[in-house]
């Protein structure tokens, strides 16, 4: 008989070579193609670390001027996508709306849905990288009730994502270049990290051939859970819950106890086991965000500092190394800018797609590339014969 390794979670497998990101867990290290996540953060943009990314240097001024040249003559969406939006029900999750519509993506451009075609590939990629803020920021628009707001090219990546959220052409909206910045660092942030659930789904999906719309659509199912990008918006919905820093130890009572599913949202990792650099990053943007904005006396900021003091010295977030992650100060930025809870987990989505699709790519060119197929333990029924009903 056939001998398998039993390996649940995957946390002892791996399941490709990549030359992408690179994740020290005890350390808190975190590299895309060998550059520090805290450097890049800081130093660079969210546009140069998709160019990074995808092609494995940093641009060159004029490369990096082509492209975005490239990205944005892809920001529009079809204009038939609009009606597909509109089938949707006006209170859909903003997540839901966008599982749909970026799969449809494969039907509206058909003409890169071709993975054995370099081109195509190419194509694919700049335009899901394009289009995801557009497709996002209609997915909110539509959930309120406000006109789609089309895409401007003159502004940066980041500044057209906030304009395309926040303004109505009733009012002239001005996008505050350091809201933009902080915007820019999140999807900085999230752009990639190695083999988690949702690039994994991507990859499992894309090693059968489906097309790249279908596979990042894949991706954004899975990345809406709670325990994956799902958690940034439980993260701040359990904040607002606990509501005063009086409660906490009631919530941390709770998080502890075997017999409750309860967890601290933003809280724990499988791979960091001493702390997130996201999160850290995460952690000073928060205060410079809520700075700039003039919020002194926010109270889920306030809940979440001391929930996360009295966490650090706590014995079983000790000893299990259960520190806080991205999701944990992510919702706090988002909030203060003016986003509902509901969008918190589109923009992570919209931050991951050019490391799916990096991901993707690097697959696709890998000649060690076959379907992935695991296998199981079958611990179920022996043989036996079918009983017809009426002697059952
Ligand atoms: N609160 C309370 N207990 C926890 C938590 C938490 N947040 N996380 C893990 N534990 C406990 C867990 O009960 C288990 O205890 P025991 O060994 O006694 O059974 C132990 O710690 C190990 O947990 P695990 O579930 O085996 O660990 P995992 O590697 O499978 O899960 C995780 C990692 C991130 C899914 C988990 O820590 C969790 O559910 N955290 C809350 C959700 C969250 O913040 N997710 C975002 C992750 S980072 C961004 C992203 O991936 O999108």
């Amino acid at each position: 008989a056939d001998v398998f390794t039993y390996d649940p979670g995957f946390t002892s497998t791996a399941s490709c070579d990549s030359t992408i990101t690179y994740i020290d867990g005890d350390k808190g290290e975190l590299w895309y193609r060998g550059y520090p996540i805290e450097q890049l953060a800081e130093r660079s943009h969210y546009l140069e670390v998709c160019y990074l990314l995808l092609y494995g240097e940093l641009p060159t001024a004029e490369q990096q001027a082509d492209f975005e040249r490239r990205i944005t003559r892809h920001t529009m969406v079809h204009e038939q996508m609009h009606n597909f939006f509109r089938g949707f029900r006006r209170d859909a999750h903003p997540m839901a709306t966008m599982v749909g519509v970026v799969g449809a993506m494969s039907a509206f451009y058909h003409d890169s849905t071709d993975v054995n075609d370099p081109w195509q590939r190419e194509v694919a990629a700049i335009r899901l990288i394009a289009k995801m803020p557009t497709i996002a920021a209609m997915a909110y628009k539509y959930s309120i009730g406000q006109p789609f707001v089309y895409p401007q090219n003159e502004l940066d990546y980041a500044a057209n994502f906030l304009h395309m959220c926040f303004s109505v052409p009733a009012e002239k909206y001005n996008v505050d270049p350091a809201l933009a910045r902080a915007m820019d660092r999140i999807f900085t942030l999230h752009a990639d990290h190695e083999q988690n659930a949702s690039t994994s789904t991507v990859r499992l999906a894309g090693s059968s051939g489906a097309n790249p719309f279908a596979c990042i659509a894949a991706g954004i199912a899975c990345l809406w859970g709670p325990a994956h990008g799902g958690a940034n918006q439980a993260c701040l919905e359990m904040l607002r819950e606990i509501g005063s820093v009086d409660r906490i130890p009631e919530y941390i009572a709770k998080a502890k106890d075997k017999d409750d599913p309860f967890r601290l949202m933003g809280f724990g990792h499988r791979v960091y086991k001493n702390f997130d650099p996201r999160a850290k990053v995460m952690k000073e943007s928060a205060d410079e965000v809520l700075d700039l904005l003039g919020i002194h006396d926010n109270p889920t900021l306030q809940v979440a500092k001391e929930l996360e003091r009295i966490a650090l010295e706590d014995e079983y977030f000790v000893s299990k190394k259960l520190y806080p992650n991205v999701d944990f100060y992510s919702g706090i930025i988002l909030e203060a800018m003016g986003f509902p809870t509901s969008m918190f987990t589109p923009i992570f989505a919209l931050s991951r797609t050019v490391g799916w699709i990096a991901q993707w790519k690097e697959m696709i060119g890998d000649p060690q590339n076959r379907i992935g197929r695991p296998r199981q333990l079958y611990v179920g029924q022996d043989r036996r014969d079918y009983i017809d009903v009426e002697a059952r």
